[in-house]
């Protein structure tokens, strides 16, 4: 919304359409975008099928002629990068969603709305004829049937009237052309930002909330509290630039100033002033919404040198591990201070259980420091799938200690399983690698891994910050005994060496590409290991599936001979983890009953381990380190092998198919 200095249509279409590419990694089956006509009576969308560059494409032929170059004082456009739930990606199922032919309200939409289909029986008793398949368009169909049904109503209050009646997830935001100049956004349960731009310093940090319905003149009242909210002044800048959008990536380049909404908020621009509503007032809301100020560098979203960000991303390691440490770990006085958490401590340490909780990579994290964990705190680790985990109903009490993993921190099972801890009273830890996320926000306490802004769908940095905070955490937790000492001081002289490691480890990226020329036409890959490294293999194998869409299966070394032996013979491609650690032995058996069914493994080893080397013709070797840490040395590798696999086989690496970064849906 463009109330600072007078911009052209087609300057505010390239503004929403390199906000899109900055979130497409969220999701990229369709896009779509709307914008006043040249004679602001009317709302004009292009909508396309695939990639935004499909839509940048489409508008330069659309928005030809000097009208669109004409520069206007007020302005406001709405666009959107589609992930498929309802309806399969296509011009008529992507947003904007619209109410009628006449474009009257255009709405884009995150989340799902559940109940979508008892609107439209509803809406369709009225006379509403649907054109898509998607829950979006309920939405903006509701809101023009409100508009009919309650002409005194405020654009603000139409949605609100809409909103309570859905039910679900959804980050939306309206425009109107019966409301020129207005844009309406709410959320509940997806994310939702405001981003503020003015050409002087905010007068406030603060928007105070207000509640209750408008007057006749449709003009918001504020209802003072009783603690009154004068200290807060509502923001009416003349001078602004306003961005709603699902994540600060999309908006740093313009502002680093911005408002995270809450649940049911909804937020309106009218006349250049935000203000923020909630419709029911709780004695426990605060009375403003923080305006916070984003480190977030517009760097840290670019690709720079790299072919593609999750390249730039796994070549980050080395410096995002040592972020994940900075100002905690200090080497030489054997300290460390996790500042979000270190309060909790005591009563973590007083605990029933740790429960780790998450999905995807993140959940691997957590597989991946369970064992640590229970040496080093002594307590019982469940480590669950935040799917799984909410389907059964899991018992939870209130000396349980719950963490909740996750880069965005906005994923909707953890999110629901969050809750679903928090409401039973157990103790809520975020681990999460966005500030201001729903998770980070939810959580009592917690660790933000400072991995910086990760783009490519497969996550590879946020992992292995993730691997770093929960042994941070292992650490702490066993400070003050004296037995674990030693075994302490080995693993923080480990972490750091770690980034020197991991640049070793990257400079295979050669080898590793000869290995994906060996690998990228064959239809599986088996990756095994067990111990420490047990969730590598799992992690290996999404990435090998997300990235190349070869089958590939993480498979435990100790269940080789219960099922999966049967997989091998001498066309199999194997993979195998076989490091110097307490299961060396074990893991040898395996190797020796793979090559015994003529299976020819890659092995992953310790440099200068010839024994090892020695059982096969292709192996990569690893830097030794302290057992509890080789999963972040021997995920590297795997990283840039499916990497490899997925530019051979041609496959799109920062948008895998049918994927997307950031799941806020069910
Ligand atoms: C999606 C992504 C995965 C990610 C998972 C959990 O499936 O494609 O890369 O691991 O969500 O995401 P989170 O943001 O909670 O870590």
């Amino acid at each position: 919304l463009n109330y600072l200095t007078p911009k052209s249509r087609l300057e505010v279409l390239d503004l929403l359409v390199t906000g899109l590419k900055r979130l497409e990694y969220r999701g990229y089956d369709s896009t779509g975008v709307a914008i006043d006509s040249p004679d602001s009576k009317n709302i004009v969308m292009v909508k396309r099928m695939g990639k935004v560059k499909v839509l940048e494409d489409a508008i330069q032929e659309h928005f030809t002629g000097g009208e669109y170059s004409e520069p206007v004082a007020t302005h406001i456009g709405i666009a959107h990068t589609r992930w498929a739930t309802h309806g399969e990606p296509c011009e008529r199922n992507s947003h904007p969603q619209r109410s009628d032919e006449g474009n009257g309200f255009v709405v884009v939409h995150n989340g799902i709305i559940t109940n979508y289909n008892d609107v439209k029986t509803f809406l369709r008793k009225r006379g509403y004829e649907f054109e898509s398949e998607t829950d979006t368009e309920v939405f903006a169909k509701l809101v023009h049937h409100l508009w009919k049904t309650h002409p005194t109503y405020s654009f603000r209050e139409l949605v609100e009237q809409a909103i309570l009646q859905l039910e679900g997830a959804f980050a939306v935001a309206v425009k109107s052309k019966h409301f020129p100049g207005e844009c309406v956004a709410a959320r509940r349960s997806s994310p939702l930002l405001v981003g503020i731009k003015t050409k002087t310093r905010l007068a406030t940090d603060h928007i105070p909330i207000l509640y209750g319905k408008d007057t006749d003149s449709g003009k918001p009242q504020v209802l003072p509290r009783s603690d009154s909210t004068s200290e807060f002044m509502p923001l009416e800048e003349k001078e602004v630039e306003y961005f709603f959008a699902s994540d600060a990536s999309a908006v740093i380049e313009h502002t680093n100033r911005v408002i995270y909404l809450e649940d049911d908020d909804v937020a309106a621009v009218r006349d250049g002033t935000l203000s923020i509503h909630r419709l029911k007032k709780s004695l426990d809301d605060p009375h403003a919404r923080e305006i916070t100020t984003l480190k977030m560098e517009i760097q840290q979203i670019m690709k720079g040198n790299y072919d593609y960000f999750m390249q730039k991303e796994i070549f980050e390691q080395p410096d995002s591990v040592v972020n994940t440490m900075r100002g905690r770990v200090r080497f030489d006085g054997n300290a460390i201070v996790l500042g979000g958490i270190k309060d909790y401590i005591p009563e973590i340490k007083r605990c029933r259980r740790l429960m780790l909780i998450g999905c995807g990579t993140s959940y691997h994290s957590a597989v991946a420091t369970r064992q640590l964990l229970e040496e080093l705190t002594e307590l019982p680790v469940m480590v669950e799938l935040a799917s799984d985990f909410l389907d059964r109903n899991t018992p939870i009490f209130r000396d349980d200690v719950c963490f909740f993993i996750s880069q965005s921190g906005e994923t909707a099972d953890t999110l629901m399983a969050l809750r679903y801890c928090k409401q039973r009273g157990a103790l809520i830890v975020g681990i999460t690698n966005t500030v201001g996320s729903s998770i980070c926000r939810e959580s009592h306490c917690g660790v933000h891994i400072n991995a910086g802004p990760e783009i490519g769908v497969a996550s590879t940095k946020a992992y292995t910050s993730q691997f770093i905070s929960l042994v941070m955490f292992a650490l702490v937790m066993s400070e003050d005994r004296l037995s674990l000492q030693q075994r302490r001081l080995e693993i923080l002289q480990a972490l750091s060496n770690l980034a020197d490691q991991i640049r070793k480890v990257l400079k295979l990226d050669s080898k590793v590409q000869e290995l994906a020329k060996d690998l990228y036409q064959h239809k599986s890959l088996l990756i095994m290991g067990r111990g420490y490294n047990f969730a590598t293999c799992l992690e290996g194998a999404l990435k090998v599936k997300e990235l190349t869409y070869m089958h590939s299966e993480g498979i435990m070394a100790g269940e080789l001979k219960h099922g999966p032996l049967a997989l091998v013979d001498d066309s199999m491609p194997v993979l195998m983890i076989v490091l110097r650690d307490p299961v060396y032995v074990k893991c040898m058996n395996a190797l020796q009953q793979v090559t015994s069914r003529k299976g020819c493994p890659i092995i992953i080893c310790e440099e200068g381990d010839e024994e090892t080397k020695a059982f096969s013709s292709r192996s990569l070797e690893i830097p030794r380190t302290v057992d509890c840490l080789q999963g972040i040395l021997t995920v590297i590798p795997m990283q840039l092998l499916s990497y490899h696999i997925a530019v051979l086989r041609g496959c799109d690496v920062d948008c895998p198919r049918n994927l997307a970064k950031s799941v806020t849906v069910e």
